[in-house]
């Protein structure tokens, strides 16, 4: 008879078996048992991305650094710049209205430090509380700082920032990162003039050359000037904290031989592909989703001017923010004062007068085109919410089919790529096509491109063994902005669009 109350009746405590043999362990299964990545376009929202999402608490990703350090830092910075506007007003109204938003500013930096959740946005009257609130109380609910995505945490930092403002009485549209992204394109003279110098003079094609010579001519200044467009993003502020001039001019230097030894760093490289598609557009509409003012937005403008003047576009299009984000990004304040600071101000006081010509004679044109509306700028609420781009058609369908009408969209620097890509840590080797999602494959979706000089984890269309090889021999690769992509939706699309084309085919016989 078996005694169950005997002691050797007891489970044991532990039982320990040797698995050596089995085969290892696999990881991303899905609760029901099948293989979980990427999830399904049904299953992805803006709390399970296509793959895992980056979060604050991945100590092993930049958003770990970025949430932990960074945004404090940013932070701390900008109650500094406050306290410097501060010290300069004489009026008690509004000298007590800045310190109520200094006040909101502490509270930000205490919530961030001690990693609380993120509350609703406080309805400042601005029209993208209901984006906000909605995504916060739908996907967010209960979230913090370091376990909600990273993308739309660092996202949601910057519109707690401008809420700070926005509630004031006289300060809602104050904008703590002006000065230093003045005081950056100050001290850019010596790239700012390698290209003014160079393109002040507007552009005539030689006669003598045949249409063969020309299309040559043509094509290689577009390369080397979707180059300067490219690297310009290598400057962007919320990185540069501890620049010194010297550092600047390196990352800046725009001269020929120095674009040939950084192709190189162009890990997935469609520039020959864009090309493709431009060499016989005429008189198109290009979107320019803008980056980092300043010397960025400087490069983009140097490139649009040369876009409108080859004839590849009638018009070019900007998109920039509509509050201070990210530190760095262009507003519609930062646009007016780069056009209005080549033309007015004096910014170089030792540049000599060629140089200083070159730039206001290049900025009166750009000026023009403003006038002729061959440049428009634009600032949809879309692009400072923490949706990605995966969510465009549903969360702002009339700016998704505003940029359908486009013959190419263009997407600028680090954060933009994160939104294409939902910010997730797909396999390098995925394509851009698969990686954008609806962006490549939604009906009448634009082509795209990503110009980004790599700042953060997410890294698409590169090929493993070269992740890899980065990954082993220079770990920090991947947040230093020496590497860069030019990625095109194109090729995507095109299949997308002639299986349609097939469908419908098929059916017209069908009939
Ligand atoms: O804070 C991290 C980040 O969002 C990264 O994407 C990048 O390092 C930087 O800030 C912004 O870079 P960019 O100006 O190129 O979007
Ligand atoms: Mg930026």
């Amino acid at each position: 008879m078996s005694d169950r109350n005997h002691a050797s009746a007891r489970p044991a405590s532990k039982t320990l078996l040797n698995l050596g043999n089995l085969p290892p362990k696999q990881m991303n299964f899905a609760s029901d048992g099948s293989a979980s990545y990427p999830r399904t376009a049904s299953r992805v929202d803006p709390n399970n991305p296509p793959w895992p999402a980056y979060r604050g608490y991945h100590e092993y990703s930049f958003a770990h650094e970025t949430m932990g350090k960074r945004l404090p830092t940013i932070l701390g910075n900008a109650v500094n710049d406050v306290i410097l506007t501060l010290n300069q007003q004489h009026d008690e109204e509004q000298i007590t209205d800045l310190l109520a938003c200094m006040d909101r500013m502490n509270v930000l930096m205490k919530e961030l430090q001690a990693n609380e959740k993120l509350r609703p946005i406080i309805d400042d009257e601005e029209g993208d509380v209901p984006l906000w609130n909605k995504a916060i109380a739908k996907y967010f609910k209960g979230k913090d700082f370091m376990n909600a995505p990273w993308l739309f945490a660092e996202a949601y930092k910057y519109r707690r920032l401008h809420e700070c403002f926005s509630l004031s009485r006289y300060w809602k549209n104050y904008d703590v990162f002006f000065r230093q992204k003045c005081d950056t394109f100050s001290r850019s003279g010596t790239a700012v003039f390698e290209l003014s110098m160079r393109f002040a003079t507007p552009q005539k094609q030689d006669p003598k050359l045949s249409h063969e010579e020309a299309q040559q001519v043509k094509k290689l200044l577009f390369l080397e000037l979707t180059q300067v467009s490219l690297w310009g993003n290598a400057t962007d502020l919320s990185l540069l904290i501890n620049m010194t001039e010297e550092d600047i001019k390196k990352i800046q230097s725009t001269g020929g031989e120095h674009l040939a030894s950084t192709e190189k760093n162009i890990l997935g490289n469609h520039l020959n592909r864009m090309w493709d598609l431009v060499a016989n557009m005429k008189g198109g509409r290009i979107d320019i989703v803008l980056d980092n003012a300043g010397f960025e937005l400087y490069c983009d403008c140097v490139y649009a001017d040369w876009l409108i003047q080859s004839g590849i576009a009638r018009e070019v299009h900007f998109h920039g923010k509509r509050i201070p984000w990210f530190v760095s990004d262009v507003t519609r304040k930062d646009w007016n004062w780069l056009l209005n600071m080549m033309v007015y101000g004096f910014l170089f006081p030792d540049a000599s007068d060629a140089e200083s010509q070159s730039l206001r004679q290049l900025g009166k044109r750009w000026k023009q085109y403003v006038a002729e509306g061959k440049w428009i700028y634009e600032q949809h609420p879309f692009w400072c919410t923490g949706y990605t781009f995966w969510s465009i058609s549903t969360e702002a369908p009339d700016l998704f089919h505003y940029l359908c009408e486009s013959d190419l969209v263009i997407f600028k620097g680090d954060l933009n790529h994160r939104k294409l890509t939902y910010d997730c840590q797909a396999p390098t080797n995925t394509p851009f096509g698969v990686a954008i999602g609806p962006l490549a494959n939604e009906a009448g979706a634009p082509p795209v491109v990503s110009l980004r000089t790599i700042k953060s984890d997410v890294v698409v269309d590169v090929p493993l063994e070269v992740s890899q090889r980065l990954d082993a021999d220079e770990p920090g690769w991947r947040i230093s902005g020496k590497y860069a992509v030019v990625l095109l939706s194109d090729e995507d699309r095109k299949k997308q669009q002639s299986a349609q084309q097939a469908g419908a085919n098929a059916e017209t016989a069908g009939n």
